[in-house]
């Protein structure tokens, strides 16, 4: 019986990514039914919802989704829209894998590191209080006496928030993922040196988690030692697990040392355990300017789809999809540009070519 997903090309490169993806999956012979759906910038012209209800239901009903990049329209009045269905459907596992593969430009020879971010709180909460307004004087007001801190009056906030629920399902998930893919060490990063009542909590519960896997190992750095160390010597670390915004950087810091976000995959978990709901993603943006030109890298969204195959419990198409797109980078021949070393002045084929290679090699 095919196995139902829900297909979101997205706005940009979008398209041409997951279409090649979709290509490529169905290459592999697993029999998948693709239910598409609309979110972002071209959703919003043709439905006037950025974020339409039936996308969050097919999401939902289906439990898996592929995904392309997506544009927030101004118009709209969202924030984002990438970030309003992370939290409408409780996607609070984010898990980037960064691998560098031979034959992709990097100034590394070895990384192979797997960010777990909470997906759902810490920076990201969304409430914010504009600079002058009543809001942030009663605010203002209140911190004062309860902690003899006077703020500035002139000042913007933004309300960070971490619980304990949302640290230890995300400390969870993080040994859950070491355990079940064979990973040595699980390393949290923090400034709990500084704010002791969110990032300490964060800390303080990954750590009580951390006891319940004695096989696994575990330690600790404070964010910019992370930061530092991750560049300097990025095999020392196996998987990390960070609050929210922390992960977003270090992702972001991941993905350059393994040749740049177009060919680093993602996927966001959700549900009792994180396995519920799942939607798979490259952790691109919608790159306006490449698209419909047949230029775009699809090597994030490919990898994307291998990662949903091996949920889907198709490990053998996933292997062969991920081993076929690793043997076109190291083969180095059927490359998108962006994948050609200054130096190197072999000719590079479109984002259609390059999956017509990775599906010779299934
Ligand atoms: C990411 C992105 C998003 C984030 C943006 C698009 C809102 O940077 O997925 O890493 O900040 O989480
Ligand atoms: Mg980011």
């Amino acid at each position: 019986m095919a196995i139902r997903v829900t297909l979101v090309p997205g706005d940009g490169i979008g398209p041409e990514v997951i279409g090649a993806t979709r290509r490529a999956i169905d290459a592999t012979g697993v029999p998948i039914e693709w239910d598409p759906r609309e979110i972002g910038a071209g959703a919003f012209v043709r439905t006037g919802e950025p974020l339409p209800i039936t996308t969050l239901d097919s999401m939902r009903a289906n439990r898996v989704a592929l995904k392309g990049p997506v544009e927030t329209p101004p118009a709209s009045g969202m924030r984002s829209v990438n970030l309003a269905l992370r939290r409408r459907l409780d996607l609070y596992a984010n898990i980037r894998p960064s691998r560098l593969h031979a034959g992709v430009p990097s100034l590394y020879d070895m990384v192979d590191v797997v960010v777990v971010r909470e997906n759902t709180e810490g920076m990201y909460t969304g409430i914010e209080l504009e600079m002058g307004t009543p809001a942030v004087e009663e605010l203002i007001g209140f911190i004062a006496s309860t902690t003899g801190v006077v703020v500035p009056s002139d000042s913007g906030i933004s309300v960070k928030e971490i619980t304990e629920h949302g640290s230890e399902r995300i400390a969870r998930f993080a040994f859950g993922y070491a355990r079940a893919n064979r990973r040595a060490k699980v390393t949290a990063s923090h400034k709990a040196n500084i704010m002791k009542f969110s990032d300490g909590l964060f800390l303080e519960v990954v750590r009580r988690v951390a006891r319940e896997y004695p096989e696994i190992d575990f330690e600790d750095r404070i964010i910019d030692a992370l930061c530092m160390q991750l560049v300097q010597a990025p095999e020392r670390f196996d998987v990390l697990v960070l609050p929210n915004m922390y992960g977003d950087l270090v992702a972001e810091l991941c993905a350059g040392m393994i040749g740049g976000p177009a060919v680093a995959p993602g996927a966001h978990f959700g549900g009792k355990e994180g396995r519920e709901l799942a939607v798979f993603e490259a952790t691109h943006g919608t790159a306006q300017r490449l698209a419909g030109a047949n230029r775009a890298n699809p090597v994030g969204a490919t990898l994307s789809g291998a990662m949903m195959l091996r949920h889907l419990g198709e490990s053998a198409a996933a292997d062969a999809l991920e081993a076929a797109v690793v043997e076109v980078l190291r083969e180095g021949t059927d490359v998108t540009p962006d994948l050609r070393a200054p130096d190197d002045d072999r000719p590079a084929v479109g984002t259609a070519e390059m999956t017509d290679a990775v599906i010779a090699r299934l």
